[in-house]
């Protein structure tokens, strides 16, 4: 089979059914539909799946949090994300559930498979394990510190540093999640997938993968670095059960990505279609995910199909970073829109928002969401450009030709410039650039907007009928184009379009070719309207003010929140804490980290090894010869693989650091009370 024949199938990241979903979700799910549809356009028939990620520590938490079952909570969020996706035209063929059977069943089988190859092994590791609570901590049950790079870290991610997965018992200072007191570690036997005997396949693999670059190059990085075997059970309740061991369930990131097989046998089960055709034979596999998971599709997943016999991806499409307002996205901060809440019910089309994701930036760049800019995209181009020609293009014909579409031949300039609309739009989607998809449509409609301002159609009305219609015909045709070319990113509103064009079908089934056909001459149009309405200032000054109340109440709450932590303490308590003054002797960078520095402090007549945070506000050449304060009696920990015997002492001024420093000089090891 040639590969243009290949049978498609294109997924999206499994969203975790585990809270609402909001506009990080839709800078993949968008772009990953639009390709559907343009494939659609291309003449091929892809198979568009996703579903919900039910499993893993943090549903389980969240579930205890409020008083429910993972069961129901998932229930609730699988519901939600199929509504607003249903809302938002992301139009999957299947969205399946990570709980179901179906996936139960593929996940026991999958794995049996790797034991069968010998992949699977078990081994006793030491394990995070909250005393207090009695309990062991898989992933999000403990936080600490990243032993990489040194930020802060949940379980099984470091999510604000460098993004590294983590395995069990890697977290440094581990903290029990639910009491808060300092995990202790247990000895327990767990189950390895061998992933470092797929170091040289995956060097190979990874050369040939499609998608975007920036998937490919981190995962070449890590691959070169060293592949550590992966621990893929936990001891849970919630999740698929360990084939022969029914107090163990996989991790989550066993059985989410095996939910790309079960939903499409779901959907073959029920579309009378055949699932081994992409899981077990030649195929085209694209993965559109976050830019947060390229390790686990990357890396993780191909290995398990190779190892399991299963067809490979063909590409894997990462998208770039989020921000709003400039601010890096945050839920807790309230840097995010959710869909439902701040989009859809406040009225607005999700074909703006569409446009917006397709249009701001690169795919694998940084997007910045704003309200004022989404207003003045919303206005310019859309209103201004695209809604504007189409409008004039429309009641002109209907008020001067009887709504009916007049005779005449296509300019060669009009043909040449559909033609290199389309021609963009083709290469738009094999390079999974929508910015280039929706620019390219765009130009289409500035050229509209001029060819018809310059031909004067108003004026040729009175001296020249014949021109006059000619010209009309030209701009239908081009607005013909456009909905058939827009359709992708903004299906309803490119319907609405194509029944004011008076035309057969509907722009969705139509090819990309289509856009050169001529219309018929004679044909009646239907009733012109205005496409898009212009967002007036009062509107986005109210969902600014949604948007900015919010960021400011939890920014309050947090505050509060702290105040409330900090319960008093008695005195005898603080005496407990040895702090005293040092002088730091020697400091240097800690290879690896950027954030940490290997420094020795004296303090009285000893000398320690202490490892500090301060690597991005101090260079160690400046701190040689310092006085400093130091928590002396911390237990020791190690950070990246360096002893530290102490803390330094400074203030955290929104995450950099402020030194602690004696009024006066003072000799190293004074005691401060
Ligand atoms: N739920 C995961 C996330 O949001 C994505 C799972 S994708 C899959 O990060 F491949 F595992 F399914
Ligand atoms: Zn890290």
């Amino acid at each position: 089979m040639a590969p243009s024949d290949l049978p498609i199938l294109v997924t999206c990241g499994l969203p975790y059914a585990n809270g609402p979903c909001h506009i990080g979700h839709l800078r993949t799910y968008v772009p990953a539909d639009i390709y559907v549809r343009g494939l659609k356009k291309l003449g091929k028939d892809p198979l568009f799946i996703c579903g919900s990620d039910s499993h893993g520590t943090p549903i389980v938490v969240n579930a205890e949090e409020r008083g429910t079952t993972p069961t129901e909570l998932v229930a609730l969020y699988h519901q939600h994300f199929d509504d607003v996706f249903g809302r938002m035209e992301v139009e999957f063929d299947y969205f399946g559930n990570t709980d179901d059977p179906s996936n139960h069943r593929r996940t026991r089988s999958l794995v049996e498979a790797l034991m069968e190859e010998g992949y699977v092994y078990p081994q006793e590791i030491q394990l995070a394990y909250c005393p207090s609570c009695d309990r062991s901590l898989p992933d999000r049950y403990v936080e600490g510190i990243c032993p990489y790079c040194g930020s802060p870290a949940r379980g099984d991610e470091c999510d604000q540093g460098c993004g590294r997965h983590l395995e069990p018992g890697e977290i440094a200072e581990p903290l029990c999640k639910v009491c808060g007191s300092k995990a202790g570690y247990r000895t327990q036997k767990h189950y390895f997938f061998q992933l470092s005997a797929f170091s040289d396949f995956l060097v190979d693999f990874l050369q040939e993968l499609g998608g975007t670059t920036n998937a490919r190059n981190y995962a070449l990085e890590w691959v070169k670095q060293e592949l550590k075997d992966w621990c893929i059970t936990r001891n849970l309740d919630w999740g698929v059960k360990f084939p022969g061991h029914d107090e163990l369930v996989v991790y989550v990131w066993v059985d989410a990505p095996i939910g790309y097989i079960s939903f499409t046998e779901e959907w073959a089960l029920r579309a009378d279609g055949d699932f081994e055709r992409y899981w077990r034979n030649p195929s085209r596999i694209v993965h559109f995910i976050g830019g947060d998971i390229v390790y686990h599709h990357c890396i993780f997943w191909p290995a398990m199909l190779k190892g399991a016999g299963y067809t490979l991806p063909s590409a894997v499409v990462a998208s770039g970073m989020l921000k709003i307002d400039n601010k890096t996205f945050s839920k807790s901060r309230g840097y995010v829109v959710w869909v439902i809440d701040d989009y859809l019910d406040k009225g607005l089309h999700p074909d703006l928002l569409r446009y917006y994701l397709a249009s701001y930036t690169s795919h694998t760049k940084e997007l910045n969401f704003s309200w004022k800019i989404f207003a003045e995209k919303v206005n310019g181009e859309l209103v201004g450009a695209l809604g504007n020609f189409v409008n004039r293009a429309v009641t002109f014909t209907a008020k001067n030709f009887d709504r009916s579409v007049p005779a005449g031949d296509l300019d060669p300039e009009v043909t040449a410039k559909i033609e290199a609309a389309i021609a963009e739009a083709k290469a738009a989607l094999e390079e999974y650039e929508f910015k280039k998809f929706a620019d390219g449509a765009m130009a289409l409609a500035d050229f509209g907007n001029v060819y018809f301002q310059s031909h004067e159609p108003w004026k040729l009305a009175k001296s020249d009928r014949v021109r006059c219609g000619a010209v009309l015909r030209n701009c239908l045709q081009i607005a013909k184009a456009l909905a058939i070319l827009f359709s992708p990113v903004m299906p309803e509103k490119m319907e609405s379009a194509w029944r004011q064009l008076g035309l057969s079908g509907t722009a969705a089934w139509a090819q990309f070719d289509d856009a050169l056909v001529p219309m018929d001459a004679g044909r009646k149009l239907g009733v012109p309207e205005h496409i898009f309405e212009k967002i007036d200032d009062s509107m986005v000054s109210d969902l600014e003010e949604i948007f900015r109340d919010r960021v400011a109440a939890l920014e309050a709450k947090k505050g509060k929140k702290g105040e409330e932590k900090m319960t008093a303490i008695k005195f005898e308590d603080f005496q407990r804490l040895d702090i005293r003054t040092a002088v730091v002797r020697e400091a240097e960078p800690i290879k690896g980290s950027e954030k940490l520095l290997r420094l020795i402090v004296e303090i009285g007549s000893e000398e320690r090894q202490i490892v500090a945070g301060i690597a991005k506000t101090h260079r160690p050449e400046d701190l040689v010869g310092r006085n400093i304060v130091v928590l002396a009696n911390l237990e020791p920990a190690k950070l990246f693989g360096v002893e530290s015997r102490g803390m330094l002492l400074a203030a955290d001024l929104e995450g950099s650091a402020v030194l602690l420093v004696p009024e006066t000089k003072t000799p190293p090891g004074t005691k401060i009370r």
